[in-house]
């Protein structure tokens, strides 16, 4: 089975109702992101920085993945597909999709300060002296800005094996997130789906698609499946 990797971004769950981060009105225009998603702001205001992702997980509860998820859980019966999310939803896995790799952590899932391996399932809001059994204080289970992305190792194998490679809804601003396509093969096929100008490296077999990802990724999905069909 050929080898698909789906790199998906804030623009992939923006159709499902969740702000992007960068575009106008998104949410580092309401935000402070030193307040609320770095480690200095858990030490100076943990109160806040646990209201900011209270509000993005009852969001998330709120939302259903949209076409462009589902399309991709369909692309898993006839490829063999790994989905890699800067995204903490977990609408790529309601949809269906099984192989599903978190950059940036997972909003319902919390862990201890003291203890980053022990995961907890969280989908209330997480308060001032919720604890973990130790006694020790729990933090929702996302990457903040200056903290490491321990997945990237698992994230740069996935996709150097890859035949194919959808790019969707990331504007590529974040690293090392944003580097990981340069871990591709050379002559990957990818395909960027974006309505707006997207920073990327040229690709031999680069196809961009100027869409919304619902409009763009059941377009390429269906190229995909229809190519299946063909052999
Ligand atoms: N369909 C597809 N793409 C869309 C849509 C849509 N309907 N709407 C917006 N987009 C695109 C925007 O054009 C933009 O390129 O989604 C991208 C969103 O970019 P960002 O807001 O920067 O989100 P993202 O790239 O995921 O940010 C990366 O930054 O703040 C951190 O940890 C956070 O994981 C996040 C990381």
């Amino acid at each position: 089975m050929r080898n698909v990797v789906v790199f998906s971004g804030a623009g992939m769950s923006a159709e499902s109702g969740i702000k992007t981060f960068r575009d106008s009105g998104g949410l580092w225009e309401s935000y402070d992101v030193y307040k609320v998603a770095t480690p200095e702001a858990w030490l100076e205001n943990p109160k806040l920085v646990l209201e900011f992702y209270n509000m993005r997980r009852k969001q998330v509860l709120e939302a259903q993945p949209n076409a462009a998820h589902h399309a991709i859980a369909e692309l898993e019966k006839s490829y063999n597909v790994h989905v890699i999310t800067q995204n903490i939803d977990d609408l790529h896995e309601r949809a269906g999709n099984s192989k599903v790799l978190h950059l940036h952590g997972e909003i319902l899932k919390a862990r201890s300060i003291s203890n980053p391996d022990v995961l907890i399932d969280v989908k209330h809001d997480l308060k001032l002296g919720d604890c973990d059994e130790s006694g020790s204080q729990l933090r929702p289970h996302v990457v903040w800005f200056g903290e490491s992305v321990t997945e990237m190792g698992s994230a740069i194998k996935l996709i150097s094996k890859a035949d194919i490679v959808l790019i969707v809804g990331t504007s590529l601003n974040v690293y090392p997130a944003a580097g990981l396509i340069s871990a591709a093969k050379p002559d990957v096929l990818c395909y960027l789906i974006d309505p707006a100008e997207v920073n990327m490296p040229n690709l031999k077999n680069l196809e961009v698609i100027k869409s919304g990802a619902t409009e763009g990724v059941t377009k390429v999905v269906d190229h995909l499946l229809a190519k299946i069909e063909a052999i």
